[in-house]
């Protein structure tokens, strides 16, 4: 290991939140309060391309400083963070008002893993590696297109998609992607088009039959709601994906073929 690499692994190590039994409270806490410092916050919204738009929650969101700065740097629509402590809960509730964004912030005292945050576009984590991976499915059943930030602490296997260091502090970016697995056919000119899906989070292969003739590919993307493959042939598909809907467009042989594709019945 490196020097830098080393001191880098040090700091992580001071930095990083250890699950703790709170005795006075009788409360079994995931992670133990450790703030973000301002410059990660900033990083951290910047990287999710947070704006007005956006509803975001911090899970686990200590004295609210994320949601607030999401409200007032970043004017979001609405910040909402969830946390187990009343005591930080009444804190960032006071720090709200004092930074003139109560309005469109509230923090809600609650366990992050029975609270709902459904209707998030964007989610900040600095949470540990072992909590973000339980929290994983229910990440990724959110709304294609979902970003979610973590301080220091990846998601397993999951690969981010944006990743960056602020003062030697990791942040990372994921965005939810669509769910694309399975079969999905359409019927152009009487020619039947069919595709068979199997996906792991951002990734997705398969095989693409058009008419009788089948070809394999293992490189489909899925970002946000947009499926693209290149097989070879070469054939390109580009299709958004709503629910068990996808539309696109096909090329094969240079001709383009627009679909709508359905998915198999479960
Ligand atoms: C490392 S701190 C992060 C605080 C804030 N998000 C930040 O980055 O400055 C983690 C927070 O999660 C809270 N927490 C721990 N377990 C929790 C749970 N199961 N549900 C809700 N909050 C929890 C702690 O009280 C603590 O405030």
């Amino acid at each position: 290991m490196t020097s830098r690499a080393l001191i880098t692994a040090l700091c992580a190590l001071i930095a990083a939140p250890v699950a703790a039994f709170a005795a006075s409270k009788d409360v079994y806490f995931d992670v133990p309060y450790v703030a973000t410092p301002p410059a990660v916050v900033e990083g951290m919204l910047k990287l999710a391309g947070v704006g007005p738009n956006d509803v975001v929650y911090d899970l686990g969101s200590g004295d609210g400083r994320i949601v607030i700065a999401a409200a007032r740097d970043f004017k979001v629509k609405k910040g909402i963070g969830i946390d187990l402590d009343p005591e930080l809960v009444t804190l960032a509730t006071k720090n709200a008002q004092a930074a003139g964004v109560a309005d469109r912030v509230s923090f809600t005292r609650g366990d992050i893993f029975k609270m709902d945050f459904k209707d998030a576009t964007v989610l900040t984590l600095y949470l540990l590696p072992d909590v973000n991976v339980t929290l994983r499915p229910r990440i990724l059943d959110l709304a294609p297109g979902t970003r979610v930030v973590s301080h220091a602490f990846n998601m397993g296997d999951w690969v981010p998609d944006g990743a960056g260091s602020i003062d030697m502090r990791r942040i990372y970016l994921w965005i939810v992607p669509a769910k694309v697995q399975g079969g999905w056919t359409a019927t152009v000119g009487g020619v039947p088009y069919r595709l068979d899906l199997t996906q792991q989070y951002q990734n997705a292969g398969g095989k693409v039959k058009v008419g009788p003739k089948e070809t394999a590919f293992e490189m489909g993307i899925v970002k946000s709601d947009v499926f693209t493959f290149t097989a070879a042939g070469p054939i390109t598909f580009e299709g958004k994906v709503a629910g068990d809907t996808m539309t696109g467009t096909l090329t094969a042989g240079g001709r383009r073929t627009p679909l709508t594709l359905t998915r198999d019945a479960k």
